[in-house]
């Protein structure tokens, strides 16, 4: 069986629409587990009414370590977020209110209101050594190819969810997955999961098969586990 890290998903029970309780936490996990997922990144929202803070967060992963540890449960966890597009990005690291992987920040965008000062966003957090990684590109409706282009050619990282190509997300999503897909603009694979029940535990292999179909073994290793693994392994030192 293949191995896998996940670097998106809900999974730090009660902060956002994800797992509510440590128990459903759990659940997921060991769903994820059972997929062949040895690491995973917890990236809970931080948008809207979803603005807990680092110290929250850490409370939390403490005590959901613990409770895996209490059930010999074997998977290590990260914490990151998944930070809706602001201004004052910069404001919310230097105040501790959002994590990033080292110095990769997880940005989500508006789902159909197209952002007018991204580049400039863009410019000032990579200006600040940040690196970013765009989540799941493939479902912004207002997104052209022309708008992928250039934010690969500024240095963005795309991360896109695996149940996209079986069309969860809508079949404008699927096409525009499959385009990233073949045109080598895939950084990452992530869950982005939100609970135990979502399709991807049941339709793995067919997701699987339908990835590599369109970009080989190789880079489909790449992007599900190498290159989140080297961020990863650079914490470590
Ligand atoms: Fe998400």
């Amino acid at each position: 069986m293949n191995s896998y890290i996940d670097c998106h998903s809900h999974i730090l029970y009660g902060i956002d629409d994800g797992a509510k309780t440590i128990d459903a936490s759990i659940k997921i996990i060991k769903n994820m587990i059972n997929l062949g997922f040895k690491s995973i990144v917890l990236t809970p929202h931080y948008r809207g009414n979803y603005l807990t803070n680092n110290k929250e967060k850490k409370l939390r992963l403490f005590n959901l370590n613990e409770e895996l540890k209490n059930q010999n449960i074997d998977i290590k966890l990260y914490l990151a977020n998944e930070v809706k597009i602001t201004s004052n990005i910069l404001d919310l690291i230097k105040e501790d209110e959002i994590s990033l992987l080292g110095n990769y920040l997880f940005l989500e965008l508006p789902f159909d209101t197209k952002i007018y000062n991204l580049d400039k966003i863009i410019y000032e957090l990579q200006s600040n050594n940040i690196n970013i990684i765009l989540v799941h590109p493939e479902r912004y409706s207002y997104f052209k190819k022309e708008d992928f282009e250039k934010l690969i050619a500024s240095d963005v990282l795309f991360q896109v969810n695996y149940e996209s190509i079986i069309g969860k997300y809508g079949l404008d999503s699927k096409n525009k997955v499959k385009y990233l897909y073949k045109n080598n603009m895939v950084s990452f694979v992530a869950s982005d999961v939100h609970s135990s029940s979502t399709i991807m535990f049941s339709k793995f292999d067919i997701i699987k098969k339908k990835i590599i179909k369109l970009v080989g073994e190789e880079t489909f290793n790449d992007i599900t586990y190498n290159n989140i693994n080297k961020i990863i392994s650079e914490l470590k030192k």
